[in-house]
């Protein structure tokens, strides 16, 4: 995957509080292009598999039972400079913290259930990208 590229998912808190119209809206207007996006409904197990690198810390489980709780809208976006765009757009993992304006700001409910994810790496957007998407669908 080209550096201009990252992955996001909208996490189930955000598409059952009915923000995800809001929230494209938002990534579109902030000049990111869609590459790719789907709603998949992922297990337990897939969630696991998606956030193995957390597995030893305390909030695993917890993420997993949310990511698996209801469907998620997972994308690839495309912009210069994406990954830190983009994490700048959603603002810091605890909304809490987040800047005024941010996607998790504005949307999400508690760090565990923060809206949105975004890649922090273009090693990490190419794996996680590739978690979703078939290369035909990142062309
Ligand atoms: P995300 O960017 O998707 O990557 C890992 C996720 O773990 C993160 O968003 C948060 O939703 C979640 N997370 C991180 N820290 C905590 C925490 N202290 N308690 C609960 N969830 C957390």
């Amino acid at each position: 995957m080209p550096t201009n590229r990252t992955f996001t998912m909208i996490k189930p808190d955000a598409i059952v509080d009915g923000f995800t119209g809001p929230i494209i809206e938002q990534i579109e207007a902030a000049g990111f292009r869609i590459v790719a996006m789907k709603k998949v409904h992922l297990s337990m197990e897939e969630a696991g598999k998606f956030y193995e690198v957390h597995q030893e810390r305390p909030f695993y489980g917890e993420l997993c039972e949310h990511m698996s709780s209801n469907p998620i809208i997972p994308m690839v976006l495309e912009k210069e400079n994406a990954i830190e765009e983009f994490r700048i757009l959603i603002g810091a993992t605890d909304p809490a913290k987040a800047a005024e304006g941010t996607i998790r700001k504005q949307f999400a409910r508690s760090i565990g259930s923060n809206a949105i994810h975004g890649s922090d790496s273009d090693a990490n957007a190419a794996i996680e990208g590739a978690f979703f998407f078939t290369p035909t669908e990142l062309k």
